[in-house]
């Protein structure tokens, strides 16, 4: 019989996990604790932006005409423990507030409520990024507290998926990593993965700390390497160098590679910054924090772009910010979402506000998002009203829609044609040809 699956959390990462799943021909029940979410699932609404989600969803909930009804939603843990074979956690881990460690009360909880009702055999899989060590704990609680015992099984399965890219990472995987105790678990697992694994996605079979590790370890190198590209954009700054040529010429060596070179005002949003640091305070914790402590550097390396793009866009504006009007273009912390977690276009956003100047913010999609974050900021309708008798514009998310602007009429609405490119994504010669001043990070003025 084919294996039915419950997917408990459904932010980013579950909502996708279990439209995924139901396109890969399982039976899925989400699950989540806010009954709003659920509302919105089951109508095939998608609670946050994210390319091609609301397709596969609405082509799976059941209700929805047309819809192959395999997958339904749910608030009851007892209908989850009754309805699965399989468990997969996709609780969200938050940084605390006020440490670096990441918060698991998610987590704990998810397992807590859902073991009561494991009455047969079943896998529990891990799907949330947690500091490791915490695979072994779950493990024995879920044995503890299931009415089956140990035949209520953990499993830990990372997840590399991108926003922006959820529904094609989720489906066509670079890699499968699974943390596994027992041939059982891995089995099922294999179940599961057929499809992309038939398809050529690796699959990685690990003991449970290696696959608690894979995920922050891969998350820690992306965040050395834009760091490291951003600290060679302050050397180029000080040096009269350009870090995007830089970045292009080391990147053809293939052991260095092109992606995730590009400088600019840093990495920002749920998963990068939190994870880091949770990472150094996990290490911290198992007494072998001096392996870590370049993360240390890799994170202010990053928050000391935002501090940097500010200093920028004083000095283009005459040296103070009284008084004068700047366009943020891009409050998301990256193109094709609506996330502004921990922003850094938000972050600079705000700290040219407080320092005087009257900021107006425009994103494709990140509006209502930024709103509830930051409502003391000025929101306008379109990036030409945002620009309106602006003194600088400074383009701080590289959404399509920015580089396809046309810098001749956006020039026809702002008081001075400024521009300062925090994510090294536009032509400087299109802007300079049409009269603009164009400044970025880690290259020179003209
Ligand atoms: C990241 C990882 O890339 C995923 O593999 C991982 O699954 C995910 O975290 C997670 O842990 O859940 P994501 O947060 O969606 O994915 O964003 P990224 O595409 O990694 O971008 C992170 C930040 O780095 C963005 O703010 C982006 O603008 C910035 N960035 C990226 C740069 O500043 N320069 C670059 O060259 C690349």
């Amino acid at each position: 019989m084919a294996l039915k699956i419950t997917v408990i959390g459904t932010g980013y990462l579950g909502a996708t996990h279990a439209a995924a799943m139901a396109e890969l021909g399982f039976e899925v029940l989400g699950l989540d604790v806010v009954p709003e979410k659920i509302a919105m699932l089951t109508e095939g609404r998608v609670p946050m932006y994210e390319p091609g989600l609301e397709e596969l969803l609405r082509r799976h909930t059941a209700g929805i005409e047309g819809a192959t009804g395999r997958l339904r939603f749910t608030t009851s843990y007892e209908e989850a423990g009754e309805f699965g074979d399989i468990h997969f956690i996709c609780v969200n881990t938050p940084q605390k507030h006020g440490e670096y460690a990441c918060d698991m009360s998610y987590v704990n909880s998810a397992v807590e409520s859902l073991a009561p009702h494991l009455r047969r055999p079943a896998l529990v899989v891990g799907k949330s990024t947690v500091p490791v060590g915490s695979a072994d704990l779950l493990a024995a609680r879920l044995a503890e507290l299931a009415p089956v015992g140990a035949d209520a099984e953990l499993a830990w399965n990372p997840e590399f998926l991108r926003e922006g890219f959820a529904v094609q990472d989720t489906l066509h995987p670079d890699r499968i990593v699974v943390g596994v105790a027992g041939d059982r678990a891995e089995k099922l697992l294999r179940e599961v993965y057929q499809t992309p694994i038939a398809e050529g996605s690796p699959f990685v079979v690990t003991d449970f700390p290696t696959a608690e590790l894979v995920k922050v370890a891969a998350n820690s190198f992306l965040a050395t390497k834009i760091s490291f590209i951003n600290a060679m954009a302050e050397v180029c700054e000080a040096a009269g160098g350009d870090v995007v040529k830089l970045a292009e010429a080391i990147g053809y060596d293939e052991r260095i590679g092109k992606k995730f070179l590009r400088a600019g005002i840093g990495f920002g949003g749920g998963c990068l910054p939190k994870d880091i640091r949770a990472f150094m305070a996990r290490a911290g914790e198992l007494g072998a924090d001096q392996a870590l402590t370049f993360l240390r550097e890799v994170d202010s390396i990053n928050m000391r772009r935002r501090g940097h793009m500010v200093e920028l866009a004083r000095e283009a504006v005459g040296g103070a910010f009284l008084g004068k009007r700047v366009a943020v273009l891009g409050a998301t912390f990256k193109p094709d979402s609506d996330d502004v977690r921990d922003s850094p276009a938000l972050n600079v956003a705000g700290q040219i506000q407080l320092q005087g100047a009257q900021v107006t913010v425009f994103d494709p999609k990140g509006m209502e998002n930024a709103r509830a974050l930051f409502p003391t900021l000025a929101y306008a309708a379109t990036a030409a009203e945002a620009a309106e008798g602006a003194h600088a514009v400074l383009h701080l998310t590289e959404w399509r829609e920015f580089r396809e602007l046309d810098p001749a009429s956006l020039g026809e609405v702002v008081a001075e044609r400024r521009i300062l490119d925090g994510r090294n994504a536009l032509d400087p010669d299109v802007w300079r040809d049409a009269g603009w001043t164009y400044r970025a990070l880690g290259r020179p003025m003209a």
